[in-house]
């Protein structure tokens, strides 16, 4: 099956390696680049290359000028680099300089730093992103291994998703030097670049940030290396030496990026109690499901992501026990059928599933194939049990490490390993119908219970008092805030707030379910603070839920447009891009 969202022609040969040199201009908001590619095997007359807003100087081989040309152009894909004439030449430079309108690259201001004295440069390849950095077969079937310098203004750090070689100083700039020698599809491609520091956090493990928030974070993921050993237990020996994680600035439109070896997390998770840690027991996870088994293209995503989901929630039972798992579960599924219902009038997008051709994979990202991928995959382990299930994984990983695969090879795979004993299961109900299938398994969690109980009666006008709270987690707090209905009285939202501590709280979570009770009820007094909230974080996720309630609130509608107009510039595009969506759809 051809990939939707890739020039990638798999009669070409494939990239094997690309040596970069990179430098990095924080004036004209670009990286110039010499990337040496080398082939798997020779290439005889064309080769494509996906490209997006990137402009090629020079090909060349051998000190011959290679012919090319930008030919096909499509406002999802980008253009493809066409090359000609190969004549069984398997290694060749393209020199290259991105546009400020690449839209893998964020760069940032000082302003929009923690510091505020640093500009700060990142990337965020997946879905198709990485042809906006270098020419590349942006599909993820292909994967390439490679090394880089990167050159770059003192006293500025360049970081890579990549073993860290070392630096050399140059004058007024520091020259480092990174080696990837696992193979990686191209979206896990990542480089970020500011006043960064480093700490370690054990021998495997440490965590990268702004020094003003390397303390709080180095706190916050302290936990890392257990995360990191009860994943092993599971999923066998982590394959790619290292685990850092790099704390980034608020505009990072993700809760976390996977990119191997060094994960980047969205500053909200700095909570300051350890209670957000599961982005990185989820990101972890992707260090198996999805990084070392990768879908084979983004109609597959859920192989990625539910995987991942299940793998998560399987690491949250090792480590705190089966009834938070079970909680987190559940907790993913109500966010789940929330997006269901925003999909009422597209339900073909609520399959696990679907075709994507002439759709932006970003901008049809939902929770769907994460909590319905895990569903599918807990009503296989509960239907062979957790022995055989635990062993078809291990199997899994064995057969596939270091590849990508699609669904139907998933599939084919599963039937042939579990056979018999899957034989019930209605797997292209799973698979491709929309909506939650009713014979999905039964989640058992008594703290999911009790709060849905305080939420339905504390709607039916009873009382909630801090005796009921005592000892809620924030998830459970946020659980329940998202359990109550519209329309509450101001009086009931400001009680709520006074008894969750609203105002002094640290965490964006929450505090994005309590805004939206606010905006759907009737505690116009809250805008202020709605407003300094929305410029304060970035996380997509968050913010358009925020987007979404200010839409359908009867005192916040006519103040969408000038509030987002006033945020704007503390988001990555892709926020931007959901946000206006939003807005256009409810006729703003
Ligand atoms: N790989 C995703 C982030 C992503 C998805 C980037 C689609 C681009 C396109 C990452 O692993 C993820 O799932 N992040 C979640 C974390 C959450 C499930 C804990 C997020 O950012 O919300
Ligand atoms: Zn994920």
């Amino acid at each position: 099956m051809p990939d939707p969202h890739s020039y990638y022609d798999p009669n070409q040969a494939r990239i094997s390696h690309i040596d970069f040199v990179i430098k990095v201009d924080f004036v004209s908001s670009t990286l110039h680049l010499q990337s040496a590619y080398t082939m798997h095997t020779p290439v005889e007359g064309a080769l494509f290359l996906d490209t997006r807003d990137l402009e090629i100087h020079r090909i060349h081989s051998g000190g011959k000028e290679l012919n090319w040309e930008l030919d096909l152009s499509d406002p999802i894909l980008g253009q493809r680099l066409h090359i000609k004439d190969m004549n069984a030449i398997a290694s060749f430079t393209i020199e290259s300089t991105t546009t400020p309108e690449s839209s893998a690259l964020q760069w940032l201001n000082p302003e929009l730093t923690a510091g505020g004295q640093h500009p700060y440069l990142y990337s965020q390849c997946q879905s198709i992103h990485a042809r906006s950095i270098f020419a590349c077969q942006d599909s993820p079937v292909v994967r390439l291994t490679y090394s880089a310098d990167v050159i770059l203004p003192k006293p500025l750090v360049a970081v890579m998703a990549a073993a860290s070689i070392g630096s050399r100083d140059e004058g007024s700039k520091t020259r480092y030097r990174f080696e990837m020698p696992q193979a990686i599809p191209s979206y896990l491609f990542a480089i970020a670049a500011g006043n960064i520091k480093f700490r370690s956090l054990g021998i495997r493990c440490g965590v990268y940030a702004e020094p003003e928030i390397l303390e709080a974070a180095a706190w916050e993921f302290a936990k890392t290396e257990d995360i990191l050993a009860k994943a092993e237990n599971l999923f066998g020996p982590y394959a790619w030496d290292r685990y850092d994680i790099l704390v980034l600035p608020p505009a990072f439109p993700y809760g976390g990026m996977e990119n191997p070896r060094l994960t980047f997390i969205s500053p909200v998770y700095l909570v300051g109690d350890r209670s957000e840690t599961i982005i990185v027991t989820h990101e972890l996870a992707h260090a198996w499901t999805g990084n070392l088994i990768t879908n084979a293209t983004w109609e597959d995503f859920w192989l990625n992501e539910g995987w991942t989901t299940y793998a998560e929630i399987r690491i949250t039972e090792a480590l705190e026990g089966r009834e938070y798992a079970q909680f987190r579960s559940a907790l993913g599924r109500d966010y789940m059928f929330e997006d269901m219902q925003h999909l009422d009038s597209d339900p073909a997008l609520t399959a696990l599933s679907f075709p994507m051709q002439g759709l932006d994979p970003d901008l049809i990202t939902t929770t769907i194939p994460y909590h319905k991928g895990n569903a599918f995959l807990t009503h296989l382990e509960e239907t062979v049990g957790r022995k055989k299930f635990d062993a078809f994984i291990k199997t899994y990983i064995d057969t596939y490490r270091f590849t990508s695969l699609s669904t139907r090879q998933f599939i084919t795979f599963l039937e042939e390993k579990l056979g018999e004993d899957i034989r019930d299961i209605d797997i292209d109900t799973w698979l491709y119908e929309p909506g939650f299938p009713e014979f999905a398994p039964v989640l058992n969690s008594r703290v999911y219970e009790n709060i849905f109980a305080k939420a339905a009666a504390f709607a039916n006008g009873d009382q909630i008092v801090e005796a009921d709270i005592g000892g809620w987690k924030p998830a459970e707090v946020t659980l329940f805030l998202r359990l109550l209905p519209k329309n509450l009285e101001g009086s009931s939202v400001r009680y709520l707030e006074a008894l969750f501590n609203i105002k002094e709280s640290k965490n964006a979570t929450i505090l994005t379910s309590f805004y939206v009770n606010a905006l759907q009820s009737d505690y116009a007094e809250s805008l202020p603070r709605i407003e300094r909230f929305t410029k304060s974080i970035g996380r997509s996720f968050l913010v358009t839920k925020i987007f979404r309630a200010m839409l359908g609130s009867n005192w916040a509608r006519n103040e969408a447009r000038r509030i987002f107009e006033s945020a704007k510039a503390h988001y990555h595009p892709i926020t931007i891009s959901n946000i206006e969506e939003i807005l256009a759809a409810g006729g703003l």
